[in-house]
């Protein structure tokens, strides 16, 4: 078991990997990311999924990406060095050493390219361990027209002010919402609620990360009739909600039974929750590679 960091084509150590300080994903967060997380050892779940939204981020701050090959070298290259059992993966890749300390992104020339790989531990299996509770937090998601939450940056502030902010209120997640007051998304995942025996989730409109997980089960439920609706969805709406989990990559579903100190349902991990976990890993498979 091993954390293992790729540099531009080279390995480094945990205690080795150095990058200047005035790269510009240090300086100013001018960097874009990515996290995946391996199956079965070396199978990566939706690799293409990953690659297309990272080319989308490239496009919105103007950065040229080398080609897809590459980018899927490095990344199963260097879980492969690890070693590990199962594998979390970063890749970053930042606009690259600024020969001034200015805005203008032409004072770097050559991208970083780094894939961070460290061991990882699954979620637990039964869905009843994997429960949290949250805080919606008074910090309000980027405005998407300011720093558009489509672009998974390196700054992640608002993130982290989010998160001070949900451990001041008692809670250990955050939920962020909108310039409108409506539910985005937390700070590393998104946000799905259950009433009536409909799943709700708020639509990429509402200034939320285009997640993988989330679109991931949207195609499932579609191709299983179940019932779903990306819509707005108020505060008090999901406080009300009868279940509420969390998607992301390295969370995969996750229960919420606490929100602002109140209990969401019967405050114990829901029906539906565990029988959309249950669709999600029989068909897990068809997005390894
Ligand atoms: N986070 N929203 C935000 C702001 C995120 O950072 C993430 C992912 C998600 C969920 O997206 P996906 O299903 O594609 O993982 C939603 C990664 C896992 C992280 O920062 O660790």
């Amino acid at each position: 078991m091993s954390t293992i960091i790729n540099i531009n084509g080279k390995y480094y150590t945990k205690s080795n990997a150095k990058i200047s300080v005035f790269d510009r994903g240090f300086l100013f967060g001018d960097s874009i990311f990515e996290v995946v997380r391996t199956y079965r050892r070396d199978k990566i779940l939706a690799l293409d999924m990953h690659l297309d939204r990272l080319y989308k981020s490239a496009e919105f701050i103007s950065l040229k990406l080398k080609r897809k090959g590459y980018i899927e070298k490095i990344i199963r290259d260097t879980i492969k060095k690890g070693n590990n059992k199962e594998s979390y993966v970063r890749l970053i890749i930042t606009r690259g050493v600024s020969r001034e300390i200015g805005m203008d992104p032409h004072y770097a020339v050559c991208p970083n390219y780094i894939v961070i790989v460290k061991n990882y531990r699954p979620p637990p299996a039964n869905p009843h361990k994997r429960s949290v509770s949250a805080a919606i937090v008074s910090v309000k998601r980027n405005h998407k027209e300011a720093l558009n939450p489509l672009i998974k940056s390196g700054n992640y502030l608002n993130n982290v002010l989010a998160h001070i902010d949900a451990m001041k209120r008692g809670g250990t997640e955050a939920i962020m919402v909108n310039s409108e007051g409506y539910i985005a998304e937390g700070t590393t995942f998104n946000v799905f609620m259950v009433k009536n025996g409909v799943y709700y989730t708020p639509p990429v409109d509402a200034g939320i990360l285009d997640g993988i997980t989330r679109k991931i089960l949207l195609k499932l439920m579609k191709e299983s009739n179940i019932k779903f609706l990306e819509k707005m969805i108020t505060p008090s709406e999901l406080l009300n909600a009868d279940e509420v989990f969390f998607t992301s990559t390295l969370r995969e579903i996750q229960p919420v039974v606490k929100i602002n100190d109140r209990k969401i349902g019967n405050g114990v991990v829901g029906a539906y929750t565990v029988r959309l976990l249950e669709i999600f890993n029989k068909n897990l498979h068809r997005f390894l590679s």
